[in-house]
């Protein structure tokens, strides 16, 4: 992938003309619009710039982004000071998800062509089977060579992108390869969910809104917690079978097994960390799976083994997903028909209001940004 390095930025409103020279060398006079963070104070800020049109090289392909949506994962980053994790985003293009149309192919591209409606994957490098340490740093929008999706255009690879369901829009598609991709991995690639499985979500985010709907179109049996009741409302649309107001009770783990007769849950996805873990673990069945996934609530504690021999339960971390994960979640949802939660759609103009969303926690399921 082209990261914006390769070519002369300007900043948009500045009023100098752009005539760039792109890494091939060839001159192009047309520009696009895209965000990059940039060094504000010990961390970074949101600046939408003018750049060069890239251009597609051979074995890539250029695709128009029409919509994008954000991770949490999204959100620490802006947030964070620079050098945290020991990595630094200045200049880079924000944002792992994003859908959009093929608008040029390169020399020896033959799984695309011009027209065809296409979606990111979250790592540019993982296309099947078991990860390896070349998939980490492809993760897209976290690093430099990884240019995220907050652009007009982006140029990549074909591998790392998948055809979007044609029932689906571009704003829903890209929703889907972050949290969809997780929520799959989780419950499915390692999960081997059933029908009739009671699944554990965690809140009504990202990546608990697919592991609802995915659940409940799979037969199984989603029993979700809020700090909403009104999103609870409509988790019992989707098709909750059981919810939990985290933040009137407490001990939401009792009221969870309650609601499994004392069953317990055979899957959790475990997206909250240090307040949630120990209460996901109280809350598993003989035999359960617990993905772990994230920290919303902080980094979760050391798991105790006992607990989990005790109830003969597995563990899974998760990462996202690979590229045949992708593929075969699309074809789940194809077959489900499942259209993925977006609770608020903002312009291209609108993004640090998309960012500001994600952080005062007012939103269910996905945010997205068309451009
Ligand atoms: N390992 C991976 O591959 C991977 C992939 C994706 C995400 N993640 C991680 O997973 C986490 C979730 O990501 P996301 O993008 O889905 O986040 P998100 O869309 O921002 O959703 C976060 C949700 O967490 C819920 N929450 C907050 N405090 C909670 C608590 N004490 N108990 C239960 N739920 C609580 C809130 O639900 P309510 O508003 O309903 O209260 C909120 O909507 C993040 O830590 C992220 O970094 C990891």
């Amino acid at each position: 992938m082209k990261t914006l390095g390769s070519f002369l930025a300007v900043a948009v409103g500045t009023g100098i003309a752009v005539a760039a020279i792109s890494q091939s060398g060839a001159q192009s006079t047309e520009t696009i619009r895209q965000y990059q963070f940039a060094v504000s104070g010990d961390g970074y800020e949101l600046v939408m710039r003018e750049v060069p049109r890239p251009a597609v090289g051979p074995g890539e392909v250029l695709v128009r982004v029409h919509a994008t949506s954000l991770n949490r994962r999204d959100w620490y980053i802006l947030n964070e000071s620079i050098g945290d994790r020991g990595l630094d985003y200045t200049d880079n293009i924000p944002l792992s998800d994003g859908a959009g149309e093929v608008i040029a192919v390169g020399e020896r591209v033959t799984e695309f062509q011009v027209g065809d409606r296409v979606v990111s994957t979250f790592f540019t490098d993982w296309v099947d089977g078991k990860r390896n340490a070349a998939v980490r740093p492809s993760a897209r929008g976290a690093g430099p060579g990884t240019g995220g999706m907050l652009s007009e255009m982006i140029v990549t690879t074909p591998r790392a992108l998948v055809p979007i369901p044609q029932y689906l829009s571009y704003e829903e598609a890209a929703t889907l390869p972050c949290a969809g991709v997780t929520a799959w991995n989780g419950l499915f690639t390692q999960g081997n969910l059933q029908p009739g499985d009671f699944v554990l979500l965690e809140g009504t985010g990202g990546v608990s809104s697919f592991g609802l709907i995915f659940a409940a179109a799979a037969g199984a049996r989603p029993i979700i917690t809020s700090s909403s009741n009104e999103k609870l409302a409509r988790a019992r649309e989707l098709g909750a079978v059981g919810t939990v107001n985290y933040r009137e009770n407490e001990d939401w783990q009792v009221e969870v097994r309650a609601l499994t007769n004392d069953y317990g849950v055979d899957h959790v996805l475990e997206i909250g960390g240090r307040d949630t873990l120990a209460k996901a673990l109280e809350s598993l069945a003989f035999e359960g799976h617990v993905a772990l996934i994230g920290g919303v609530t902080g980094a979760a504690p050391p798991i105790p083994v006992g607990a989990l021999m005790g109830r003969g339960a597995t563990v899974s971390g998760i990462y996202v997903g690979s590229r045949a994960d992708f593929e075969a979640m699309n074809a789940f949802m194809e077959e489900h028909r499942i259209r993925p939660v977006i609770d608020r759609v903002f312009s291209f103009e609108q993004a640090q209001e998309a960012y500001d969303l994600m952080g005062n926690g007012s939103f269910m399921g996905k945010i997205v940004i068309a451009i």
